[in-house]
């Protein structure tokens, strides 16, 4: 089983694809992380992020890699943001994700183009949101010492890049179910998350 979880940054998807993979025995991979790693890589080579060719030239996916705790900076989330744009940056990373969705026994994998791009045959597909304030509001309950109208400026800018370009934007699938976590508890979003995939599965 596939289980494709998609949605914008701080809305609970990686949580929730946590959860689901634990739930269903599943593993799971967090592709934001790839992207991170490609920004990450490109600014340490003194490579510019906004260009194409460059940050294509950082796009190898090493064992370890991913653990590298630098990886969930606020930084590299930025970066992430700025090479995931790039078309060839995408293509690089489609086979990995690829692969790790058709494993044998299925996989959880948590994005903005799962449903859309990389298992569009997905069985279950969820697309987690929540208001651009709640997103925030999370942000500044991790790091109370980061300004919470810097936090949501962030948020919002990041969301406009996400959704506004044209390599694989963010939005949600057609035969996606949508889950808005905004007035939900973590315990209720991934029950909620649970129910949709077994209504799914069941049909
Ligand atoms: O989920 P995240 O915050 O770790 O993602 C970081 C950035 O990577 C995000 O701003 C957009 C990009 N990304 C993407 O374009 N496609 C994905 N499947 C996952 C992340």
């Amino acid at each position: 089983m596939i289980i494709a979880v998609d949605g914008p940054a701080a809305s609970g998807k990686g949580t929730i694809a946590r959860a689901l993979a634990a739930h269903y025995h599943l593993p799971h991979l967090d592709t934001g992380l790839l992207y991170r790693a490609v920004g990450v890589a490109t600014a340490r080579a003194g490579l510019n992020p906004d260009d194409e060719a460059q940050a294509a030239r950082c796009t190898e996916i090493t064992p370890g890699l991913l653990d590298d705790p630098e990886l969930r900076s606020e930084s590299a989330g930025s970066l992430a943001s700025r090479v995931s744009r790039h078309p060839a940056v995408r293509a690089a990373l489609f086979a990995y994700q690829q692969d790790f969705a058709h494993q044998s026994g299925g996989a959880v994998l948590d994005g903005r183009d799962i449903g859309t791009v990389i298992a569009p045959e997905a069985d279950a597909k969820l697309f987690i949101t929540a208001s651009a304030e709640v997103r925030a509001k999370r942000r500044h309950l991790e790091d109370s010492h980061a300004d919470y109208a810097a936090i949501l400026a962030d948020i919002q800018a990041r969301d406009a890049r996400d959704a506004g370009r044209s390599a694989a934007p963010l939005r949600q699938a057609e035969d996606a179910d949508l889950l808005d976590t905004s007035d939900l508890t973590i315990a209720a979003a991934v029950q909620r998350a649970i129910a949709l995939v077994e209504a799914r599965i069941r049909r």
